[in-house]
């Protein structure tokens, strides 16, 4: 822990009395920032980094990014997905930079060393020469350790985790529902946006905005379905559980065609994970939103969309329209929300607070999906984890 942080986190939590008011500048602050990679991101958490189908084969591998550290995932001979820092354990080059592909071995383009997909060090120029207690164990790539569930694969940099299973509690079975239970999907494409907003402002946009910020929402007539909410704790994950009103022809939509659902299942799901992993399933569109972190200010999104490898090619090609239209980033449900991320970021060096009332005050059972309250679960295990909580609070 910094000192910068520790002056600060005395400050805050002065003012973070309870988690349903957030002193907004936990949304700007650059120490608190610093302090979160640490604490959630490089801490004793699970983070979803790819769905299987994006290893498709023997060989195939995805580079991404656990917040600042960049990590190559590969499906080795033995079909097991491995996790590694994506950097040369020589030098520190960046080892691979392709998104993705098929590569039994990774060469360093700087020196040339060769590193197996099982994270080994196979070789490297001179090495004949090499000081001679160089032991090639010694120099395999860092792994992260990884866990799955239906398909859904997530890594972890902290031997403190709880097994995933611990760490997903009650929000494991509706995340199995996205993946549409088996977890034999089948990648149909990306979207990718950069929001101008803290990480924590873009995950805790959801749920109590929909009907009331997205003019299609109300549009199509998807406003006013009835659902079931599920928080766990102590992580705060949140999910809905609703069935979808299908959309009737009001002549909103000169093409209704992208929005009609051609499967045989419509329960709708929308899934938070902690700290900052959103997934849905709506209509025929299901979407992992891979999150992270690229400064106190900024978060990229990469929208990834999938269909199930049973579907026919025409239902898969709905699937893409479908999920090009209606919940990536310039969708209809969500076109607004870029724009309404940055407005509650341009506002958090006001020192004000950020405040949670609707719900608020019933009981956590009566809790329901229209409920900002439901949000403050996961703000209480922050307040909690981030040391600005007084002590021995129950929170979190
Ligand atoms: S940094 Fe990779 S081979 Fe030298
Ligand atoms: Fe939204």
């Amino acid at each position: 822990m910094s000192n910068d942080f520790e002056a600060v986190r005395r400050k805050v939590a002065l003012r973070f009395r309870e988690p349903t008011k957030l002193p907004k500048e936990i949304f700007s602050d650059e120490a608190i920032y610093r302090e979160e990679l640490q604490r959630f991101f490089y801490g004793p958490y699970w983070h979803p980094v790819a769905h299987r189908a994006e290893l498709p084969a023997t060989g195939s591998f995805k580079t991404t990014w656990l917040a600042e550290v960049p990590v190559i995932l590969t499906r080795t001979a033995d079909d097991e997905v491995r996790a590694f820092i994506n950097s040369c354990s020589h030098r520190g080059a960046l080892l691979e930079q392709r998104r993705c592909g098929v590569a039994a071995q990774f060469e360093c383009p700087y020196h040339r060393w060769l590193f197996g997909n099982d994270g080994g060090f196979i070789g490297a120029p001179g090495r004949k020469e090499f000081r001679s207690d160089f032991c090639e164990t010694d120099y395999s790539l860092v792994p992260l350790r990884v866990a799955e569930h239906a398909g859904l694969i997530f890594v972890s940099r902290d031997s403190l985790a709880p097994d995933l299973q611990s760490f997903l509690g009650a929000a494991a079975s509706p995340l199995a529902d996205c993946m549409l239970d088996d977890g034999r999907l089948k990648l149909i494409g990306y979207q990718k946006v950069i929001y101008q907003a803290n990480w924590k402002a873009y995950i805790d946009n959801d749920p109590y905005h929909a009907p009331l910020l997205h003019a299609a929402f109300r549009l199509l007539n998807w406003h006013g379905s009835k659902g079931q909410l599920i928080t766990t704790r102590p992580y705060g994950h949140m999910c809905i559980l609703y069935q979808i009103n299908h959309y009737v022809d009001n002549g909103f939509l000169n093409d209704p065609s992208a929005i009609s659902f051609l499967g045989t299942d419509d329960r709708a799901r929308v899934v938070a994970l902690r700290p900052v992993t959103g997934i849905t399933k709506h209509l025929d569109t299901i979407n992992i939103r891979f999150a992270r972190p690229l400064g106190v200010n900024r978060t990229e999104v990469s929208y990834a969309f999938f269909g199930h490898q049973d579907d026919t090619p025409e239902y898969l090609e709905h699937r893409v329209r479908q999920s090009s239209n209606l919940l990536g980033p310039s969708g209809y449900i969500s076109i607004e929300d870029a724009a309404i991320y940055n407005r509650v970021q341009l506002t958090t060096n006001d020192g004000g607070y950020a405040r949670f009332v609707k719900g608020v005050g019933k009981p956590r059972d009566q809790w329901s999906q229209n409920d900002e309250a439901s949000n403050t679960e996961w703000w209480a295990h922050y307040r909690t984890r981030m040391g600005f909580a007084p002590e021995g609070s129950a929170d979190g």
